[in-house]
Parts: C-alpha cells; sequence; structure tokens
C-alpha cells in the first residue's frame, strides 16, 4: 500500500476574479479540473489511498471525486477551518494514514504538473534511508521556489524557501513540490498551529541532523502559478507532452468537448481545448488555448495562448495572445488582447475598445 497527502489548500486556491470563478485546482486542463490528473498519475504510479488536505473552498472538491473509486483508489479529505499552512496540513491529514511509522508517505504540492517517476522517488527514498526525499528541478531563476543545494551524495545541505539575495542562490536546484516522508517524521511536526514545511519543518530537521535526500530529476515540471504556466500545461497534456490517464479523448492538436460546436473553417491547434457546449464561429483560430464551457468565440477570432472562461464571449475578429477572460465576461468585436490581458469575470468590454498600439 503507498498513501499519498495531497495539498490543496493555500491563498494559492481562494477564489481568483482575474482568471476564472473557480479554485485553481478545479479549473478544467484537458478538459477535467487539473487535480484530476494529479490523481490520475498518482494512482498509476501505485497510490491507492490519497487524504486531500483542503482549506478554501474545500466543499468543492468532494462532489466531484467523491471516494477515488474513479481512480481504482480510496480518497479521503480533511478540512482545516484556519490554513495551517504546508506542514501543519501535512500532519492535519497524516491522521487519516494507516501505514507504520517506518513506511513513505509521499506528499504532493497540488499545483504541479510532472513527468517524475513517482514510484522510483519513493525506491530512492528507501534505498538512502533518507528521513525525507525531495523532488528536486532546476530553475533559471529560482526565487520563486524552495532552494536545495545538496552534497555530492545528494544529502540535502540547506533549504532556503524564496531566496531573494545572490549570496542565497547557490544552486539551480529547486524544491520541486514532491516529497516522500518516512510517516514517523511527519509526526514530529506540532500540530493545531500554522506550520509552513519549506521555510519551518525542513530547516529544522536538517538542524537537528536529519537525513534530507535530494533527488534531482529532469523531467516535465511545470508550476501552475500563472495563468499562462496553466494553460501550457493543459496543451501540454492534450498534446501528449505530458502523458495523464485522466485526459477525456485522444492525445491530437485539439480536444473537443462534448457539445461543443466548431465551425468547419475554424482552425484549432497547438492543444487547444475546446469545452462542452463552447461555440467557435467560422473562420476563427484557436491555438494551444483553453476554451471553457459555454463560451463563444466568435467569426474571425483569433485566440492564441490564452485562457477564456466559461461562458465568456469573444467578438468578432477580436484578438487574443496569452490573455485571461474570466467567467461570464463579454469581449465586443474587433479588440486586441496582448500578454499579461486579465478581464475580470463578468466584465463588459465594448466592440473596438482595445488595441495595442506599436507607435514608438
Ligand atoms: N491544505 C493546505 N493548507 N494546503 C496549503 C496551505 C494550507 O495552509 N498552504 C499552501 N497549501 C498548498 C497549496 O495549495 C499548494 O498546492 C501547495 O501547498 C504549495 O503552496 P503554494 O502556496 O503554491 O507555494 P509556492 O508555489 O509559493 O511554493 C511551493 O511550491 C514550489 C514549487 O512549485 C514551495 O513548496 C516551494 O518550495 C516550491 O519550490
Ligand atoms: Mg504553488
Amino acid at each position: 500500500m503507498t498513501e499519498a497527502i495531497l495539498l490543496v489548500g493555500g491563498q494559492g486556491t481562494r477564489l481568483r476574479p482575474v482568471t476564472v470563478n473557480t479554485p485553481k485546482p478545479m479549473v478544467p486542463a484537458a478538459g477535467v479540473p487539473f487535480l484530476a490528473h494529479q490523481i490520475a498519475r498518482a494512482a498509476a504510479a501505485g497510490v491507492d489511498h490519497i487524504v486531500m488536505a483542503t482549506c478554501y473552498l474545500a466543499e468543492v472538491f468532494e462532489p466531484y471525486f467523491g471516494d477515488g473509486s474513479a481512480y481504482g483508489i480510496t480518497l479521503e479529505y480533511v478540512v482545516e477551518d484556519e490554513p495551517l499552512g504546508t506542514g501543519g496540513a501535512i500532519r492535519n491529514a497524516a491522521e487519516r494514514l494507516r501505514c507504520g511509522p517506518d513506511e513513505p508517505v509521499l506528499v504532493f504540492n497540488g499545483d504541479i504538473l510532472t513527468g517524475l517517476d513517482i514510484s522510483g522517488l519513493v525506491d530512492t527514498h528507501r534505498q538512502m534511508d533518507a528521513d525525507v526525499t525531495l523532488h528536486l528541478a532546476k530553475a533559471d531563476d529560482p526565487r520563486a521556489f524552495g532552494l536545495v543545494p545538496t552534497d555530492v551524495d545528494g544529502r540535502v545541505t540547506a533549504f532556503t524557501e524564496k531566496p531573494q539575495t545572490p549570496e542565497e542562490i547557490v544552486t539551480d536546484q529547486i524544491n520541486a513540490g514532491c516529497y516522500v516522508f518516512r510517516r514517523s517524521v511527519i509526526d514530529t511536526i506540532p500540530s493545531g498551529r500554522p506550520v509552513s514545511v519549506e521555510r519551518e519543518t525542513f530547516p529544522s530537521l536538517l538542524a537537528g541532523g536529519a537525513h534530507l535526500h535530494g533527488k534531482v530529476e529532469n523531467t516535465y515540471w511545470l508550476d501552475l502559478g500563472k495563468p499562462e504556466a496553466f494553460v501550457q500545461a493543459s496543451a501540454d497534456l492534450v498534446r501528449g507532452v505530458i502523458d495523464s490517464p485522466a485526459v477525456p479523448g485522444r492525445r491530437g492538436e485539439a480536444l473537443v468537448l462534448p457539445g461543443a460546436q466548431v465551425a468547419e473553417d475554424a482552425r484549432l491547434a497547438d492543444g487547444t481545448v475546446i469545452g462542452a457546449g463552447a461555440r467557435i464561429g467560422a473562420g476563427a483560430v484557436v491555438q494551444g488555448s483553453v476554451v471553457l464551457d459555454g463560451a463563444v468565440v466568435a467569426s474571425g477570432a483569433h485566440v492564441d495562448e490564452s485562457l477564456v472562461g466559461a461562458g465568456a464571449s469573444i467578438g468578432l475578429r477580436t484578438r487574443l495572445q496569452g490573455a485571461v477572460i474570466g467567467d461570464g465576461a463579454r469581449v465586443g468585436a474587433d479588440n486586441e488582447l496582448r500578454a499579461g490581458a486579465r478581464v475580470w469575470c463578468e466584465a463588459v468590454l465594448p466592440d473596438a475598445a482595445l488595441r495595442f498600439s506599436s507607435d514608438r
């Protein structure tokens, strides 16, 4: 039996009006809530019991994922009244684990899409007889991550969350948000108060001489913190750049969900998803994008690497490039929205209201 804790609480999962009206882990990537991919990938690696550590909007998860039987696993939910932080959430969720004190427990950040060999990480953990084994990725700019230098044997020598100064940035190895804990180590995390596993638990374990092992695996790895990354993840899932058993359909240039209507001469490419009941007009081009359920992309519109929220509409000939359109928003005809543009849920942008100028 392999057990795992999936962290899906915290500020990042709150309602975010600049994206869509849904907690992030439930926003569909390649047609299903993003978390479905993490659960399906874990199940495929032999995980058979997952405890989901939830906090904000906890009530949305259980109706969708149920008892986990659709994934061939047992899924349980724990809800924090107040966010307990990553470490506090792990400690709290561990009360539902069934394994013995020496057994390995997987922990996943809920906002990562990764091709990590999960069972390989558990094997390494056992071979090294480590207290905690961390998957490490490499990042050119580690400032948004946990920095994890290791010695020649892979033993973790320090853990610096969100390093800022050049003196702190001593390596390009970052915490990739997947760990294997020896169960008894989780039980040493204080209970009943917020604890950051990154800022408190890892540093204090290191100070106490614990064996933390870092495994660098250069594999597909994407942190979905930004909407652009989310759109990229969805496109990669659709194209099969990263494999997930949860993608509902064949891999290819586009995934068109049942009930969507796509004009014959519309062009869908680069891993685009068209949600249920969405409509794509004649001559429209949608590339590398996520168009959620019930949205409308009018004729001649051009949607590139963008997220169009549920029920939103994109007017005739409008061009989106790297934009995020909130649920129910209406972008009129002949607009041009470029990278970084965020349209609030339900907002209305009139026809020909916005364009980008190349004026110097
Ligand atoms: N249940 C619960 N309660 N979950 C939480 C809480 C909490 O209070 N706080 C955070 N989480 C969950 C988030 O939902 C997310 O899935 C995960 O824990 C990590 O939290 P983030 O807020 O996304 O942290 P981050 O992205 O800034 O940094 C983390 O991930 C990086 C990799 O993407 C750290 O673990 C870094 O060290 C790491 O490099
Ligand atoms: Mg994150």
